[in-house]
């Protein structure tokens, strides 16, 4: 399995309001098509129980949802292409293997936890950020922001910002392509 992660923070690095759910001021239609296209194209997505990403085709798609109500990972009765997962109490690719899922691509998708229990196994990670919106209190993409900026956090895990990409000009919203560098 290889891991990527997929988030778009506000300019204080954060992915949710202070009052933890995502404001439609951090929704952008160009953000949202480059997610949702490319959620398309993995094998797995990987989420924490509040960050469904509710997409046409999230239906289709294999998930595994992080929660701590569940001991082994086991099959969701209310979806059959998602799996129950404590990542306390199992790795990830035990939950992958329960959909049949032992290699090929993973998608991170968050919260905060999800995003960095996978910090030293991304190999790539797409970082959107939205820098005229600020949400003071907020709910961070990584631990430890706003003190540290996200980019220190991704460059103490071994990442390097490689292409960026303009996913909505009004707003001046970008995406950073983060990959891992290669070990010397
Ligand atoms: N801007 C972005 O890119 C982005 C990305 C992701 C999410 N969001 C938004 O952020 C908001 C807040 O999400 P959230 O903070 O509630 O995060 P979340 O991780 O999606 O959901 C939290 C729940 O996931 C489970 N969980 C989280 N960490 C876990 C761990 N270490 N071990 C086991 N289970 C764990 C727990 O479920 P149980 O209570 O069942 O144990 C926990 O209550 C949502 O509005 C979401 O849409 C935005």
């Amino acid at each position: 399995m290889t891991f990527e992660g997929y988030a778009i923070v506000s300019r204080d690095g954060m992915l949710a309001d202070a009052t933890g759910v995502m404001p439609e001021t951090l929704k952008f239609d160009g953000d949202q098509r480059f997610f949702d296209k490319a959620l398309d194209t993995v094998d797995l997505i990987v989420h924490g129980r509040n960050s469904f990403e509710d997409q046409p085709n999230s239906y289709n798609r294999k998930r595994v949802i992080a929660t701590r109500q569940v001991d082994r990972p086991i099959i969701d009765h209310a979806n059959p292409k998602a799996v129950l997962w404590n990542p306390a109490r199992a790795p990830i690719e035990d939950a992958g293997a329960v959909l049949g899922i032992t290699a090929g691509r993973v998608a991170i998708i968050g919260g905060t936890d999800i995003f960095d229990m996978f910090l030293d196994r991304y190999v790539d990670f797409y970082l959107s950020q939205a820098p005229h919106l600020a949400l003071p209190g907020g709910v961070p993409v990584f631990h430890g922001i706003p003190a540290r900026h996200p980019d220190d956090i991704l460059s103490q895990h071994g990442l390097v910002p490689t292409e960026t990409r303009v996913l909505d000009a009004a707003h001046d919203v970008n995406v950073v392509h983060w990959v891992r560098k290669p070990l010397a």
